[in-house]
């Protein structure tokens, strides 16, 4: 097994004169998960402060599909600068804004006319999309999931299904937000079927909230910070006839699982479905701040001038990276790309699961796949401590790597999808080793037990 060479104990020297000034100027609020200090990214790789060169599998947390600095990305907004910087779409409009907009009208799941706005975060993309969604159905509630992540701002955290570290101690949310189970397969014992989830939603007409007063139903296709939980192919075809029937916008949340992230330009492909509206972020950047709100063109029209948008909304530097982002994932076959990854990743997690009884489940979508680790097979008891361990073994070996899920259990590859074959191996050579560290340490305090 080939291992990453490093040049200092990590931290080193530099990223730990950094952390000093971090913690003394910055509160805890903007957390970390590493105290690794970054000096240079390229493709699949990160150079720290301290000559250490790592392995990236968590792209930004999934915003670098195309990979840190891809050469499109960098020359278009170079390009940019040369012309000009800030204008504000809402005063003196530009091309880069309207192109995007086309752009993602054409990609997006739908064969039916759409418009687009184009904003600066994906919590920003999620607030727009509610208030279109109530502006087009004049109705004030809306259905969210357990497990889902949608962002930080008030309405957001709000719609949120975790407590520590996103909602704890922000109350009080905002109203009218109603919570209704996932379909997570792997964590509900009582049936797996599209049915036996998609029920919740009849329910809460009945129990929570009356269908005529519900303006949109909003699910991540793949969960993201719930763990990367892919749900039976026919369930969110049963929620959309289910809002259908009653007037009930379906909004999909592609922050985390579009452009090319599974395999396909965005998840709701997989499910066969058609969401009202879509929400697009991470990215679609390709490393810029940008997001955007892309629908039917008369649901997006119900909101009058002036009430959508923002002074930065649609940066022209991220409308050029936007399309040069977009180009690349087109010309350089990135969907194929995307599934490989996940098939390699697949074949080598299925082996640690038949080696090691903490790797409980495997599963994802193209290159959007994850592993949740259990401390016991029958009993699921997440292995939080364990996936920390994990993370930390990992970028303590030049591979950097992040986790999720609800119970903090499970660990999620966010590779950019540029990554070659050998940087893919090297990778996991890595988990593999954090794993046979974690799980035999595990052993040997049961044995003197
Ligand atoms: C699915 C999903 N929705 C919304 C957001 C919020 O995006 P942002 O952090 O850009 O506000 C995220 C961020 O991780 C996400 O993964």
């Amino acid at each position: 097994m080939k291992t990453i060479q490093l040049r200092t104990e990590i931290p080193g020297p530099h990223s730990r004169a950094l952390m000093a000034r971090r913690e003394a100027a910055i509160p805890r609020g903007p957390g970390n998960a590493t105290p690794i200090f970054a000096a240079h990214a390229e493709g699949a790789t990160i150079e720290d402060v301290d000559g250490n060169r790592y392995i990236d599998f968590a792209g930004g947390i999934g915003c670098l599909n195309v990979g840190h600095r891809s050469p499109r990305v960098t020359a278009g907004v170079r390009e940019q600068l040369e012309k000009y910087l800030h204008l504000c779409f809402a005063v003196t409009p530009y091309e880069g804004y309207v192109a995007v907009a086309e752009k993602l009208n054409k990609l997006t799941p739908g064969n039916f006319p759409k418009k687009t706005i184009l904003i600066n975060s994906g919590a920003e993309a999620i607030e727009n999309a509610i208030k279109i969604a109530r502006a087009y159905t004049k109705r004030p509630a809306v259905i969210c999931f357990e497990d889902a992540f949608h962002g930080r701002t008030l309405l957001t955290m709000s719609l949120t299904s975790k407590t520590h570290p996103y909602k704890a101690g922000f109350q009080p949310f905002a109203s009218d937000i109603y919570r209704i189970p996932f379909a997570y397969p792997y964590r509900n014992p009582s049936g797996t079927s599209s049915a036996d989830f998609a029920h919740h939603l009849e329910d809460a007409f009945k129990r929570s909230v009356a269908p005529e007063s519900v303006a949109a139903v909003i699910a991540e296709p793949v969960l993201g910070e719930g763990g990367f939980v892919v749900p039976p192919r026919d369930y969110f075809k049963l929620l959309q006839n289910i809002c259908r029937k009653h007037g009930i916008l379906f909004i999909a949340d592609e922050i985390q699982s579009g452009f090319a992230r599974t395999g396909k330009w965005f998840a709701s492909e997989h499910f066969g479905i058609e969401p009202d509206l879509i929400t697009t972020a991470k990215s679609l950047g390709g490393g810029m701040p940008i997001a955007a709100v892309t629908g039917r063109a008369e649901i997006m029209d119900a909101p009058g001038p002036g009430s959508l948008g923002g002074t930065y909304c649609g940066h022209p530097l991220s409308c050029a990276a936007a399309l040069a982002a977009i180009e690349t994932i087109e010309k350089e076959g990135m969907l194929a790309r995307s599934v490989a990854i996940g098939e390699h990743f697949e074949k080598r997690a299925h082996g640690w699961q038949k080696k090691w009884s903490l790797v409980g489940d495997v599963r994802g979508l193209g290159g959007m796949c994850a592993m949740e680790l259990v401390r016991n097979a029958q009993t699921r008891e997440p292995a939080d401590t364990e996936t920390k361990e994990i993370a930390r073994y990992c970028y303590e070996h030049g591979l950097i790597l992040i986790t999720a899920g609800t119970f903090n259990n499970v660990v999620r590859i966010l590779v950019p999808l540029v990554v070659s074959d050998e940087q893919l191996t090297e990778g996991f050579d890595v988990i593999e080793a954090a794993l046979a560290s974690v799980a035999e340490r595990k052993q040997a305090v049961l044995s003197h037990a």
